[in-house]
């Protein structure tokens, strides 16, 4: 198959030069980072569903039965891979039992909503209004919103259908069930989409592809060979995306992500990074915090002292963050600056214990912007600290070796009067 390569971007910044562009697939990159979106489920039914990803399988061979595009294909499966990106928000809004099913974090049109807000700017090949706002809208018009029919989306559709396969599939029904089941409720689904639907279910193939084991491989090799020729800037819209839905998952950091970013991009600009490195340190800055997204908020948001098992589950997000970025081609240096903010110089930091000799400039930086940007904002039970103050226990810290003297010190001045 022949690959489309497109160029849409002419992004600059004031000071510096256009900066360097690689052939990126935005369906890889979704499809690592929507590791992170499952840990929603995770943290509910103690287990992992893949469900992004069956989503976007099942999303996708539907699409291939009704002969769509490979430019088409390309957009569904983005939608497809992100379409309960605002359950986050919704999960921290009220408590959902554990043990409950996917559906039931599904079962609140806040995160259709939320979801779409997200999706503004994602640099789809063709964006299509509403798609994710729509995606449990049924046929008959009984959804959310009371559209209805063809009034709906197709991908949104699609995703809907998709939807109720992986959930049943994902909680153990057998394929007759599963299948009857979809019928049972036609008039919820499209019946092109159910007639397809049904026609592929026939094959155990169809079935095969989506277990556990295979999906993630099943889908890549579904991926339509579209690629755009991407820049760091470009691939931030993407970043951007998932610091709101980290920032969403807890009250008490509300827009911690977004406050580092911004400040990393003050401290870039200080030191006069190219563009490249400018943009990386933004989206590493998006995505230091990633790993939250697997810590469950009854520990995240606990009121009062940690346990010893608490603290060691805190400790293990910036692993997870360089576990997901390390499966993203061209993201090296982003995954090392985002991934050792906990990092001390002299070696007391988590979750490596890395060192002085093992710590970049970079990830000083970013391990700098984190404790300023965490002492000086706002949280529910305190007020954020001025500057000043937040500089005199930094000044301690750089006292007992933990952070760089440099950054602090340049800090100081660049914060000073924001
Ligand atoms: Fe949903
Ligand atoms: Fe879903
Ligand atoms: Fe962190």
């Amino acid at each position: 198959m022949a690959g489309i390569i497109m160029n849409t971007f002419a992004g600059t910044l004031d000071k510096v030069k256009r900066c360097d562009v690689m052939l990126f697939n935005v369906n890889e990159l979704l499809i690592s980072l929507s590791h992170t979106l499952d840990f929603a489920e995770k943290e509910v039914l103690r287990n992992n569903t893949n469900h992004g990803m069956r989503v976007s399988y099942i999303s996708a061979r539907i699409a291939q039965e009704l002969g769509m595009s490979d430019r088409q294909m390309f957009d569904l499966i983005s939608y497809a891979l992100l379409h309960d990106n605002g359950v986050m928000g919704s999960l921290r809004k009220k408590s959902v039992p554990r043990q409950e099913s996917v559906s039931s974090l599904e079962a609140d049109p806040t995160h259709c909503i939320e979801g779409e807000k997200n999706l503004a700017s994602f640099p789809f090949l063709a964006k299509q209004e509403d798609v994710i706002l729509y995606h449990h809208e049924n046929y008959d018009g009984s959804g959310f919103f009371g559209i209805s029919g063809s009034r709906i989306p197709l991908y949104s559709r699609i995703i809907r259908l998709a939807d109720c396969i992986a959930i049943r599939y994902s909680l153990g029904w057998t394929i007759d069930t599963v299948m009857d089941s979809i019928l049972r409720e036609a008039r919820f689904f499209d019946p092109d989409l159910c007639e397809a639907a049904v026609k592929l279910s026939r094959n155990v193939e169809f079935w095969l592809g989506m277990d556990d084991m295979f999906v993630q491989n099943t889908l890549v090799s579904m991926l339509p060979q579209v690629s755009r020729e991407l820049d760091y800037r470009q691939i931030r819209s993407i970043s951007q995306i998932f610091s709101r839905i980290i920032d969403a998952k807890s009250p008490f950091t509300g827009s911690h992500s977004r406050g580092i970013s911004e400040k990393t991009g003050f401290i870039c600009q200080y030191y006069e990074f190219d563009e490249k490195t400018y943009w990386q340190m933004r989206i590493a800055a998006d995505l230091h915090d990633l790993g939250k997204l697997a810590v469950p908020n009854s520990i995240l948001d606990k009121p009062g002292k940690l346990t010893r098992e608490e603290y060691k589950a805190i400790q293990s997000h910036p692993f997870y963050t360089r576990k997901i970025l390390t499966m993203i081609n061209g993201f090296e240096d982003i995954t090392e600056w985002a991934s050792n903010h906990h990092e001390k110089l002299n070696g007391s930091g988590y979750p490596f214990g890395l060192d002085a000799s093992q710590l970049d400039f970079n990830s000083r930086i970013l391990a700098c912007v984190d404790i300023y940007q965490a002492l000086t904002e706002d949280r529910p039970y305190r007020k954020g600290m001025p500057h000043s103050a937040a500089m005199k226990i930094m000044s301690e810290m750089v006292q007992h070796k933990l952070i760089e003297p440099s950054v602090t010190e340049d800090m100081n001045s660049i914060f000073r009067d924001l």
